[in-house]
């Protein structure tokens, strides 16, 4: 009998007759998610200032996890005992897991990496910890997300060494057939390729081209955003999107900044994430269509306006700028009310996009936000 379940099925709904911009249905084990969407970063099990019903408030319908935190703690004994994350974090939507891999060479840069895996010291108690693609894998299976990254070999977008961003981009696609090898829950979840290749369009392309011919249901572009010019970064994410099947969802990662997503948005890329309007919003950021307010300065003492006053978030609704002012170096609460805002800015920026799509205006849309950000340059 043919097994006619599958983790993933992508309808597209409209597409842009101008750009590669186009809006589909995702349907996940757990969620129909609309496309493009942006995806807020939770790596341990929380969002770091929002609970899980007011990221069903702000309307999220996929949000992100770290595969290296969850499996240090709560760990993959509890998580089985729990029977996977969602459960556990009371969370019933669509969820993604990231490999691990590039949260210990980015972030932490304590990594050495080799043909096996990527080693490094816990940060947890500095014990010497080896994560392989199989363990990887292992730990995402047990978390259960709708989409699971496989572990790829990063480098810094900025560096330089061609030997080694060609050892690293070949060292994912072996990574890659270990990922797939290792996988026990492919009718529950997805695994997705990573492009990498950094700036070398030559390495890019192979990469894609690699992944393209693997049975998966979607696929990432890596190794981007990273620190480069955007007129570095914006061709290398049209030339995966160019490669890539049409028919199947592009996750640019670590990708969150407006006009990073306007642009992506019209290369061709369904999903993003990126811990930016969370991180931000902890250092008193609030983000408008003109960029970010910093609500410590002094300018919004007696401001007594809303952070937007087009934005339909509670925040918004309920306090001022000058009350978050006063607040905003004393008490948590306000960064909690500030990532309240800025996730729900990230969500009606997308669903703004989507809807202009739909209605063949996205070229207007982006041209008229562009010139709000920067209306010196029209
Ligand atoms: N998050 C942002 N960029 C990357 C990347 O290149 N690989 C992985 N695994 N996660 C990322
Ligand atoms: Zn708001």
């Amino acid at each position: 009998m043919v097994n006619t379940s599958k983790a993933l099925t992508f309808t597209v709904q409209s597409e842009c007759k101008h750009s590669r911009a186009r809006v589909a249905i995702m349907k996940l084990p757990h969620y129909d998610v609309q496309t493009p969407v942006f995806m807020p970063v939770g790596t341990q099990g929380t969002m770091k200032g929002l609970l899980t019903d007011q990221l069903e408030n702000l309307n999220c319908e996929i949000i992100l996890g770290n595969t290296y935190h969850l499996g240090n703690r709560p760990g993959v004994d509890v998580l089985k005992k729990v029977g996977g994350l969602h459960k556990f974090m009371g969370w019933n939507r669509a969820l993604l897991t990231d490999s691990g891999g590039f949260q210990m060479v980015s972030l932490l840069k304590l990594a050495e990496i080799t043909e096996e895996g990527v080693k490094f010291r816990s940060p947890y108690d500095d014990s010497e910890i080896m994560l392989t693609p199989e363990k990887s894998i292992e730990i995402q299976n047990c978390i259960g997300a709708d989409i699971v990254m496989q572990l790829d070999d990063v480098v810094q977008t900025t560096f330089q060494d061609y030997d080694r961003i060609k050892e690293a981009t070949e060292r994912t696609s072996r990574w890659l057939d270990r990922c797939l090898k290792a996988h026990k829950r492919p009718s529950e979840q997805n695994i997705f390729p990573i492009v990498q290749g950094l700036l070398n369009p030559e390495l890019r392309r192979k990469s894609a081209e690699e992944h393209i011919t693997k049975d998966v249901n979607g696929f990432a572009i890596g190794g981007l955003s990273g620190g480069e010019a955007k007129d570095d970064f914006w061709p290398m994410v049209s030339l995966g999107t160019e490669i890539l099947d049409k028919s199947k969802p592009r996750y640019l990662m670590g990708v969150g900044l407006a006009i990073d997503l306007l642009v992506c948005v019209a290369l061709g890329v369904d999903m993003f994430d990126c811990v930016f309007p969370t991180r931000t919003a902890r250092f008193g950021c609030a983000l408008v269509n003109k960029g970010q307010l910093n609500l410590k300065q002094k300018q919004f003492e007696s401001d007594l306006n809303p952070i937007d006053s087009d934005c339909e978030c509670t925040t918004c609704a309920n306090y001022t700028r000058a009350y978050l002012h006063c607040i905003v170096s004393v008490e948590t609460v306000a960064c909690h009310l500030i990532s309240v805002h800025n996730i729900a800015f990230q969500m009606r920026l997308m669903r703004t996009m989507r809807e202009n799509i739909k209605q063949g205006t996205f070229p207007k849309f982006v041209k008229k936000f562009v010139n709000e950000i920067h209306p010196d340059k029209n």
